[in-house]
């Protein structure tokens, strides 16, 4: 078996200020090479706090990050690990406005030879190709969104982190999306974490976290009974 995708031993994160808030509280977690964890939970209970930890955008205050084996702590350059093992889709999109949307996908890739032609193939997986010298202001808000989950996947990182990927896209592109993972995880065996609000999101995932108060109040599996569920819709 290969070692987890994912491992959090006891993670804590607080931010200080006059009231410090303690936003993550000794969470543990393991998440398996190639399996897709949605996190929900109400606005504040520390999803995002928590991405960003596993994101290694942050440092938590206590307690390990582990992913494919490696300590983050003692990673030396968390930088250019960051770049090729993760890729980050932001709650705010984030892309930058004065470039295109292909020159936007290309930016995780630094130049190295053959960057556009990869950043073009990351636009067409997203249905975004006849909008690449677009720039985000003239693209619409799914566009937008969708060509931020283009800018993640573009270097083929084993772990991929979205939070609120679907949050202002309609049904056609949650559908879209929602499809883009599973093709990621059957044909990269991408291993995805995914903060959403949405049921639909949730229910495509392996495994659901409840996030309450900054720790996980409970873990429901889903395993492969996705046809039950969708069954049970139609019921
Ligand atoms: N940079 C920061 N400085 C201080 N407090 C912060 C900071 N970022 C987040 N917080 C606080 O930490 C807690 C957790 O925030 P976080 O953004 O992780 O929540 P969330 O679950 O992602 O919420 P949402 O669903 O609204 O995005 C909240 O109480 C928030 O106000
Ligand atoms: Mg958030």
């Amino acid at each position: 078996m290969n070692p987890p995708a994912i491992i959090l031993r006891s993670v804590s994160k607080s931010y200080p200020g006059a009231e410090v808030v303690q936003a993550v509280r000794e969470v543990d977690l393991e998440v398996a090479s190639g399996e897709m964890v949605a996190i929900v939970g109400k606005s504040g209970s520390g999803k995002s706090t928590l991405l960003n930890l596993i994101g290694t955008l942050d440092r938590a205050d206590r307690g390990q990050v582990i992913l494919h084996g490696k300590d983050v702590q003692r990673v030396s350059d968390l930088a250019r690990f960051r770049r090729e093992e993760i890729g980050f889709v932001f709650q705010l999109h984030c892309l930058l406005p004065h470039l295109t949307l292909l020159d936007n996908v290309a930016l995780p890739l630094q130049g190295q030879s053959g960057a556009i032609a990869l950043a073009r193939t990351a636009l067409e997986r997203v249905g975004l190709a006849h909008r690449a010298k677009h720039t985000p202001v003239k693209v619409s808000g799914g566009e937008r969104q969708r060509a931020a989950i283009a800018r993640a996947i573009v270097n083929k990182p084993r772990i991929l982190l979205a939070d609120e990927p679907t949050g202002n896209v309609d049904s056609d592109n949650e559908a879209l999306l929602l499809t883009l993972f599973d093709e990621l995880r059957a044909q990269l065996g991408m291993t995805i974490v995914v903060v959403t609000h949405e049921p639909t999101v949730a229910a495509r995932a392996d495994r659901v976290v409840y996030f309450k108060d900054g720790r996980i109040e409970r873990i429901e599996a889903r395993p492969s009974e996705r046809e039950e569920i969708e069954a049970g819709h139609e019921a």
